[in-house]
């Protein structure tokens, strides 16, 4: 049987810093209670002249390089992304021909903060399919484009970034051992981006992100829940055999009430939303690769990715490193 293994990341972040305190002077909040209720201190915030896909290719640079992989080598770009470009060409198209990856098929994909498991869930069907050999998976946003600044609510938790993969074909028994990838469109007005689309082209509804906080904190706590105890199950183990877990980074008291309620010690979850905040598709890569460069993941280590975000969708997968 052909699996997918991954075998270079990379990832980027904009220079820029917001921290909770500057914040505190465009809406009533303060540094306590975002880190009280969110675990985030700053974030990363693009400037005007950066689109999403000048961060993607960065972080598809280094992967390319780390997997010594040239970008005429690549099948397939795919882009996980719900912040592209423009419309249209894909933010994927914008990012071959910047890496000049002629030989690669591209496409985005939307599946917003949960685009990263996705995505990966679509990478490998392709390859165990035997369809491609190379992939280039990027998850990359910059939804600090589409904040309300003067809306406390969500402009303290998002950040921009970018986190790329380089998928290879094996047919050891390693790489992506089994995905998962769900949506429950019905909750889809919990979490929404209604200005810019063919519904309100002239962005009468604003081009900000609208959330209820609350009902997106329930399904993020049953939705990560969910997708780590489906994903163990589906590849026959258990919580114990975990070495680590690369959650969706988008607030430490989602991640802190379901790793208790599992059984899950502080050790083996893998946490950087306090320097970044919630980088929606690219949070999964971004920490996959820090994880990697810090020590982390080492050769045969068992590893659960898992994500959830507007749709609203979820979606996890766990890889034999
Ligand atoms: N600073 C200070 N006070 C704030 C605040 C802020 N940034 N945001 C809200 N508050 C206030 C509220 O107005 C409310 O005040 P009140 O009691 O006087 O009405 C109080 O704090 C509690 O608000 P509440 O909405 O209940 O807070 P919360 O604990 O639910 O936290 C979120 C709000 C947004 C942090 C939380 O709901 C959340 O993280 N939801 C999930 C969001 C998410 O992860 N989305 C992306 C998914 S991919």
């Amino acid at each position: 049987m052909l699996r997918a293994k991954i075998i270079g990341t990379g990832s980027c972040l904009p220079p820029k810093i917001v921290t909770n305190d500057d914040l505190s002077k465009l809406v009533d909040t303060n540094d306590e209670w975002i880190r009280e209720r969110t675990g985030i201190q700053e974030r990363r915030v693009s400037d005007a002249a950066t689109a999403t896909s000048d961060l993607g290719v960065v972080a598809a640079e280094k992967a390319l390089a780390k997997a010594k992989v040239s970008p005429e080598e690549i099948e397939l770009i795919l882009v996980c992304t719900c912040s592209p470009d423009m419309l249209f060409p894909s933010t994927a198209c914008i990012i071959q021909d910047k890496l000049n990856a002629k030989n690669a098929a591209a496409f985005d994909l939307s599946a917003a903060c949960s685009g990263f498991n996705f995505g990966l869930t679509t990478a490998a069907s392709f390859i165990e399919s035997g369809k491609y050999k190379k992939i280039l998976l990027v998850g990359a946003d910059t939804l600090t484009k589409y904040l309300d600044w003067t809306d406390r609510g969500t402009c303290i938790l998002f950040g921009d970034g970018a986190g790329a993969v380089v998928l290879e074909t094996t047919d050891k028994n390693e790489g992506v051992l089994a995905s998962l990838i769900r949506a429950e469109g019905n909750l889809g007005n919990t979490l929404t981006m209604p200005g810019g689309g063919s519904r309100d082209p002239e962005e009468k509804n604003g081009r900000f992100i609208k959330m209820n906080g609350k009902e997106v904190f329930k399904f993020a706590v049953r939705a990560l829940e969910t997708s780590i105890k489906d994903i163990i199950k589906l590849a026959g183990k258990e919580i114990g055999d975990i070495d680590l877990f690369i959650p969706h980074q988008a607030n430490i008291r989602i991640i802190d009430h379901v790793s208790k309620k599992l059984g899950i010690s502080k050790e083996k979850v893998f946490v950087n939303l306090q320097k970044y905040g919630n980088t929606s598709a690219a949070s999964v890569p971004i920490a996959l690769d820090e994880a990697y460069r810090e020590g982390k993941i080492k050769s045969g280590d068992l590893l659960v990715l898992s994500g959830f975000g507007a749709g609203l969708t979820y979606g996890a997968n766990i890889i034999r490193w």
